[in-house]
C-alpha cells in the first residue's frame, strides 16, 4: 500500500537531530517562551522576508489572535472563501464576527477576487485569503481591493509554507499571515504549533501580549489575552526542519510536475499547471464526477487517497445557520475532489506507479 502520508517516513531523515534537540530542551529546564522559540521566530521571519514572526500554539489560534489583535467591533463582517478547511472560519464565528462566504474560482478553487467587491458592506473589516492546497490566492487584486475599501487582509497559509506569489514569499504579502505547523503540514512539528508573520510592528507586539494572557512582563496584564504559546520542544523541532523546507518543497514540485505532465484520464480534472515552481503543493487535488469509483480503483490497487474536504462549512452541523446559502461551485468541489499522495518522501517508482494506476482508470458511466 502507498500510504497517503506516513509521518514516520517524513520525519525519519531528521530523527537524530530531533531527538538531540528535544533532549537539549528537556535538560535545559526551560519549556515555554525561551531561546528555541526566539531562534525559530527569527529564522521563520527571515525565511518569509518579514519583520516579525510570533509563535503560537496552533494555526487556528494564529487566525484567532490576528483577528483579536485588530480589535474589530463585534458585528464586523469578515470575507472568507466558502471552499476552505473549517479552521479558517471558526475564529471568525468564535469572536462574534459574521463570516461572509465567497464562492471560489472554479479552476483554482481559491478565493475569487472578482466576487469580493459585491460582498463588501459598511460592516466589512477584513478579508481572509486562504492559500488552500499550497497555492497562493490571487493576492494583487485582493490587496488592491482591500486598500480601496480600508480592509485588512489576513492570509491563512496553514497549507502554504514556502509558496511564492509574483516573486514574494507567502507570509510577506498580506497584512498578517497565519501558519500552522500541524505534523502533516509542509513544515510540520511533532505536535501542535503555529505562527503569525507580519511587518506591522504594532500588530506583532499586540499579538505577543495576547498569546501570553495579555502580558509581556510577568503579572502585569495590559490586555485580556489567552494562553497560546509555541512550546520550546516544538520550536526546537521546527528549528531542525526549517532549513530543509525549500528542498522538500522542490521535491513536491517535481512530483506535481510529473503528475501534471503524465496523468491523462477522461473526465479527470487536474489542478492548474501555471505555477508549478511557485506552489507549495501541500496537496495535489484532482476532481472526478464519480469520486467513489475513482477512489475504489486506486484503493484496489494499493494507493491511499484522501478528500479535502468532503462537506462544505455551510453544510456542517456546526454552521446550521448558513445551510440555506447558495454556493453551488463550493458544493460541487466538495463532491468531486480527491487528493493523491504527494509528499517529499514519495520515491520515483511510487510516483510512476501512481501515474500508471490513475491512467488505467476506466470510468464506467
Ligand atoms: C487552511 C487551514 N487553516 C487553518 C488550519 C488550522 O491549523 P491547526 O490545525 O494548527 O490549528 C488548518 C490545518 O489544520 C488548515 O488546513
Amino acid at each position: 500500500m502507498i500510504p497517503f502520508l506516513d509521518l514516520n517516513e517524513v520525519n525519519a531523515p531528521y530523527l537524530n537531530a530531533i531527538e538531540a534537540a528535544s533532549l537539549r530542551v528537556i535538560r535545559s529546564g526551560w519549556y515555554i517562551l525561551g531561546n528555541e522559540l526566539r531562534s525559530f521566530e527569527t529564522a521563520f521571519a527571515t525565511y518569509c522576508n518579514v519583520t516579525h514572526c510570533v509563535g503560537v500554539a496552533n494555526g487556528l489560534d494564529a487566525i484567532t489572535l490576528i483577528l483579536m489583535a485588530y480589535g474589530f467591533p463585534e458585528d464586523s463582517e469578515i470575507i472568507i472563501p466558502a471552499n476552505t478547511y473549517i479552521a479558517s472560519v471558526l475564529p471568525v464565528a468564535y469572536l462574534g464576527f459574521k463570516p461572509i462566504f465567497v464562492e471560489p474560482d472554479p479552476v483554482t478553487m481559491l478565493l475569487d477576487p472578482d466576487k469580493i467587491a459585491q460582498k463588501i458592506t459598511p460592516l466589512t473589516k477584513a478579508i481572509i485569503a486562504v492559500d488552500l492546497y499550497g497555492r497562493s490566492c490571487e493576492m494583487e487584486p485582493i490587496m488592491t481591493l482591500a486598500s480601496q475599501y480600508g480592509l485588512k487582509v489576513i492570509a491563512d497559509a496553514a497549507q502554504a509554507h514556502g509558496a511564492i506569489y509574483k516573486n514574494k514569499k507567502i507570509g510577506s504579502i498580506a497584512d498578517a499571515t497565519a501558519f500552522s505547523f500541524y505534523p502533516t503540514k509542509n513544515l510540520g512539528a511533532l505536535g501542535d504549533a503555529g505562527a503569525i508573520t507580519t511587518s506591522d510592528d504594532a500588530l506583532a507586539e499586540k499579538i505577543r501580549y495576547l498569546r501570553n494572557y495579555g502580558s509581556l512582563v510577568r503579572y502585569k496584564n495590559d490586555y485580556q489575552g489567552v494562553n497560546s504559546r509555541l512550546d520550546e520542544i516544538q520550536a526546537a523541532i521546527l528549528n531542525v526542519k526549517l532549513p530543509f523546507l525549500d528542498a522538500e518543497n522542490d521535491r513536491r514540485r517535481a512530483v506535481a510536475a510529473r503528475y501534471l505532465n503524465e496523468i491523462q484520464v477522461r473526465d479527470l480534472t487536474l489542478p492548474p499547471a501555471d505555477r508549478i515552481q511557485d506552489d507549495a503543493w501541500h496537496l495535489f487535488v484532482i476532481r472526478h464526477p464519480d469520486r467513489p469509483q475513482f477512489i475504489a480503483h486506486l484503493d484496489a490497487n494499493g494507493i491511499q487517497t484522501n478528500v479535502h474536504y468532503p462537506l462544505p462549512i455551510h453544510m456542517q452541523q456546526a454552521f446550521l445557520e448558513y445551510r440555506d446559502l447558495q454556493l453551488p461551485i463550493t458544493e460541487r468541489i466538495h463532491n468531486e475532489v480527491i487528493s493523491l499522495p504527494l509528499n517529499a518522501v514519495l520515491t520515483d517508482e511510487e510516483v510512476t506507479y501512481i501515474i500508471q494506476t490513475v491512467n488505467q482508470f476506466n470510468y464506467q458511466q
